[in-house]
């Protein structure tokens, strides 16, 4: 099997998980939580670098407050419990998106865990909290624009130098992409980074996407051929 260097997840489905059963939606996120840590141990078990997952959107805002509040406090939640397993696996936790907004708690704690897990080495643990790809991209035309008046960067931007102004720069190119909950979007997610990826869609909600349908994902994704627009060898 050949295994994805980096894997991004679109983790949809708690809240109709949570529903089927009776639950609140914040029982599908607590869920959804846990199999967070049970993925990202799967993932760095095969050998995967680099985990992406889409934790809280630009778009999230527009729920209601009480639901904001909870996956505000999820990423604390997820470090409190996980963190001493993170370094014992040598998992080390990043974030893309920006923080500004988000509580001082959750921010705290956040800084703390990159800090802390900086030097390790096996797989990279990406949340993207307050994401939001469209306007990645626009804060890095933006960077850009001030590096050409300042003199510091070439004109015209080339590809290769755009992908330096992209929060992703340091992670290699997203070789899969899983959506669970069978939705068809891309929902303002890596919109650049995804280009040439494959996708990989289930109707399994979040809360049940286990490490043997991660294996499943990464097997399809094995017998896919990429050409990235080129003929078959
Ligand atoms: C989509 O499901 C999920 C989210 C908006 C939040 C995802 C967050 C987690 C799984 C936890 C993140 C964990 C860490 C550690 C940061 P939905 O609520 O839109 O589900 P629905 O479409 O069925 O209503």
């Amino acid at each position: 099997m050949k295994i994805p260097q980096h894997i991004a997840i679109i983790m949809d489905g708690n809240g109709r998980w949570a529903k089927k059963q009776n639950r609140p939606r914040s029982f599908g996120h607590y869920q959804g939580t846990e199999n967070v840590r049970n993925i990202a141990i799967k993932a760095n078990e095969l050998g995967v670098k680099v985990l992406t997952l889409y934790a809280f959107s630009t778009e999230n805002w527009k729920r209601p407050a009480e639901e904001i509040d909870f996956l505000m406090s999820i990423p604390a939640i997820f470090i409190e419990r996980f963190l001493a397993e993170l370094m014992e696996k040598g998992i080390r936790i990043k974030t893309i998106g920006d923080l500004e907004p988000i509580p001082e708690k959750t921010k705290k704690v956040l800084l703390r865990a990159i800090e802390t897990t900086k030097d390790n080495s096996n797989m990279t643990l990406v949340f993207a909290l307050n994401y939001g790809s469209r306007k990645e991209i626009v804060n890095g035309i933006n960077k850009y624009v001030e590096d050409v008046n300042n003199n510091c960067a070439p004109y015209p931007l080339t590809e290769e130098l755009f992908e330096k102004y992209l929060e992703t720069s340091e992670f290699p190119e997203i070789d899969l992409l899983i959506r669970t909950s069978l939705d068809y979007r891309l929902s303002n997610f890596l919109l650049w980074q995804l280009s040439y990826s494959e996708l990989y869609f289930t109707d399994i909600y979040w809360p049940q996407f286990t490490g043997d349908e991660l294996v499943k994902a990464i097997e399809e994704f094995s017998n896919r051929q990429r050409r990235f627009g080129g003929l078959n060898e």
